[in-house]
């Protein structure tokens, strides 16, 4: 898939405030670049001579069977792309047949989102200063079907976005974002950095998986980690899974690229729970090289606003679609009938 291709046929039907939101890294955008560059370093080591005539990219995770093991990452303020925003999103999930992250930060309620589509959903959680906030988005998810609570670990403050900055980020009038009935507003800079600045919480600890946990029956994924050790500790503080992640070069810049801290993370806890990465999957062949180092499904995220700007839910399905089909004949060139035949000898 071109994903730069399909990044210039969406940057003209979005805002540019907006489309520097949505592409835009954190100060150098050191991450942002080391993201895409280190899933094309990875190197395969394919077999011959296996019968791929049929080969299948069905997988499960945290008990759901899905179609494919491209999940559709969280991100914020979806209308900025699309009118139809988060719901056109849910319904491209349904229809891939994957499960959609739902952001705290939407433009769309969980509610509505849980009305209009029946895709398997995850709601990702930031934890807010006023806990009773943070509690009642976890009850509201459960309520409204929700299979999963992300809770998104890496955002202790908003890094240093300096398009964002300049261009005094907020939303339109008339949009908010929809779970906590507020909008948006640029005193100086960013809005979204005055925000999180004021609402959430960076005194997190891993005692509060355990409240999350306090709180529901959900499995509490956590995401944003890139250490071996903070791994297991999330692991034992109760997570029943952990998204390996730099948000996506969006917060410290610096940090290792997701590819690269996937490795360690997987040799760490993967015989415990799942390990899900995400940052830089550009197309079916990064899929495979990720499961193939042991993570069991990924997320991607600019590419699938790409596709819902260009076209709303058909878009977004496409770019899934695409992804999908490149990961069939990945598997097949690499001599494996199913995602779950791919592992470390694959790659060089
Ligand atoms: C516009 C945008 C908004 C995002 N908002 C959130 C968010 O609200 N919560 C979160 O956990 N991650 C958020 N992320 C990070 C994504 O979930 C994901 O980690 C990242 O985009 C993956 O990298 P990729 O865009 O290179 O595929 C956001 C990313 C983008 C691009």
């Amino acid at each position: 898939m071109d994903v730069a291709a399909l990044e210039a046929r969406a940057r003209p039907l979005i805002d540019s405030t907006a489309f520097d939101y949505f592409a835009g890294g954190s100060d150098d955008e050191i991450t942002l670049r080391d993201n895409d560059a280190a899933w094309r370093r990875v190197r395969f080591l394919p077999r011959v001579l296996r019968d791929v005539a049929t080969v299948s990219t069905k997988t499960e995770l945290l008990g759901t069977a899905l179609d494919t093991p491209i999940l559709i990452a969280p991100m914020a303020a979806q209308k900025l792309a699309h009118a139809d925003g988060e719901t056109a999103m849910a319904h491209a999930a349904a229809e891939a047949g994957t499960i959609m992250i739902v952001p705290t930060m939407g433009t769309v309620s969980l509610e509505e989102i849980a009305a209009t589509s029946d895709a398997p959903r995850w709601f990702q959680l930031y934890m807010h200063r006023d806990r009773s906030l943070s509690s009642d988005l976890v009850q509201r998810a459960a309520e409204a079907d929700y299979q999963a609570i992300v809770l998104t670990v890496d955002l202790p403050v908003l890094s240093n976005r300096r398009k964002d900055v300049a261009n005094r980020f907020d939303l339109p009038e008339g949009m908010m974002m929809e779970n906590l009935a507020v909008s948006i507003d640029s005193m100086h800079g960013s809005g979204l950095g005055e925000y999180t600045d004021e609402a959430f919480d960076p005194s997190l600890t891993p005692e509060d998986i355990g409240w999350i946990e306090s709180l529901t029956d959900l499995p509490v994924v956590v995401k944003g980690v890139l250490r071996p050790d903070d791994a297991a500790i999330a692991v034992d503080a109760g997570a029943a899974a952990v998204i390996v992640s730099n948000h996506g070069g969006r917060q410290l810049d610096g940090a290792i690229a997701s590819a690269d801290a996937l490795p360690a993370i997987v040799d760490a806890i993967a015989d415990r729970v799942p390990v899900l990465v995400d940052g830089g999957i550009r197309g079916g062949y990064d899929v495979a090289k990720a499961i193939a180092l042991g993570a069991s499904a990924v997320l991607v995220g600019r590419p699938m606003l790409w596709g819902l700007a260009i076209d709303g839910a058909p878009g977004a399905k496409g770019v899934l679609d695409e992804l999908t089909s490149e990961l069939a004949r990945t598997l097949a060139l690499l001599g494996a009938t199913s995602v779950g035949r791919l592992d470390r000898s694959l790659i060089a």
